[in-house]
């Protein structure tokens, strides 16, 4: 007997995001982004987000099942993300996944969005250990999680108390003119720096919770670039983004596999925008191998938001044979894991 067919729908934050899998097999990721509409403002804007959202849906349905090579009336289950997220933007993508559901009398799941960044592994590297630990950093989250297992248990053990390590990247790239988003352009712009150049602090280090903080991080490079104008001196930009990315990388890195550590689990995975950091990437494998941690990150389209990550947990819980959402299902900005 085939596996059912899932669909999926994304529309957290400034991705309209459409992916269709069958098990762990992924057909189709179709992303509609409104990010160049956010850039002149430096971060997403919400009621844009939401009327982007609303004119990307329909067609990028229509690319999911073009690409996947299946037709609407063969899917078989609805999958949406539920929270957490904007609200407006998640209303817009829970209020769809409903119709296509109702339309075909077919099951809807509403998913968490960060359960689902976790769950998209599973199209690329296969099954998730259990139990794994997974670090999620974006624009909007910075999570440790323990997962014993991604369609029912999945518990959070820390967060950021302030900024997340997306924000920090977006927001020190505004500092340095080097637009938005901020993550790639650092990244890119570190490569020619020095990370020893300038010692900012890492918040946090060793307060012996699992939970992060960037701003203070984020007002030192500021403070540090300024002192530097003021005294009419040139500012080395790749050497503040180089100490700047080190100081993140080195935090999400240590506190990770801490939560490794202590809870005697062998694997980590990365996941959301910032694990397409490619310091973040190199510093957690030589870490994950001193100590003796399996490391999975997936590919970068599938980092970033996207609609496959929301079919992939649907069809997780249909397999596990949850119960589905009703036709009620909320949208919920601050759903908890
Ligand atoms: O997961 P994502 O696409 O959207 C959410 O925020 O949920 O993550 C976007 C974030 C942005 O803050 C962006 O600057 C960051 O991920 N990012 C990076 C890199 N690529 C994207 N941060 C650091 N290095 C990168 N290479
Ligand atoms: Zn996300």
């Amino acid at each position: 007997r085939e596996e059912p067919l899932v669909l999926g729908i994304e529309t957290s934050c400034d991705e309209t995001g459409v992916g269709v899998v069958r098990g762990h097999t992924l057909l189709a990721d179709a992303i509609a982004s409104s990010v160049e509409q956010h850039a002149r403002f430096g971060g997403v804007v919400p009621e844009v987000a939401s009327r982007a959202h609303l004119e990307a849906m329909g067609p990028t349905v229509e690319r999911a099942l073009a690409e996947a090579g299946v037709a609407f009336t063969d899917i078989d289950a609805f999958a949406v993300t539920a929270g957490p997220g904007l609200p407006g933007a998640l209303m817009v993508g829970v209020a769809a996944a409903k119709a296509y559901a109702l339309s075909l009398g077919k099951p809807l799941y509403g998913v968490n969005h960060l359960a689902a960044h976790v769950c998209v592994d599973q199209l690329e590297h296969g099954p998730l250990p259990k139990p794994c630990v997974a670090m999620l950093v974006s624009g909007g989250h910075s999570s440790l999680l323990l997962v014993p297992d991604v369609a029912a248990d999945v518990r959070s053990l820390g967060s950021t108390v302030d900024d997340a390590a997306g924000e920090a990247f977006d927001k020190v790239a505004r500092v340095l003119d080097l637009g938005f988003p901020g993550g790639p352009a650092i990244d890119r712009m570190a490569r020619e720096g020095d990370p020893a150049a300038i010692a900012f602090p890492r918040g946090k280090y060793n307060d012996g919770t699992y939970d992060f903080s960037f701003s203070g991080l984020k007002t030192a490079v500021a403070r540090w670039v300024e002192a530097r104008e003021r005294a009419g001196e040139p500012v080395p930009v790749a050497d503040v983004a180089a100490s700047f990315q080190e100081a993140v990388v080195d935090v999400l890195t240590q506190k990770a596999l801490k939560v490794c550590k202590d809870n005697g689990v062998r694997d980590l995975l990365i996941g959301g925008g910032v694990a397409a950091n490619s310091r973040l990437r190199a510093l957690a494998a030589e870490r994950c191998a001193a100590a003796g941690v399996r490391l999975r990150v997936p590919r970068p389209k599938l980092c970033t938001d996207n609609g496959a990550m929301v079919a992939a947990l649907g069809s997780e819980l249909v397999a596990a044979g949850l119960a589905p959402s009703d036709l009620g299902l909320p949208a919920d900005s601050s759903l908890p894991i």
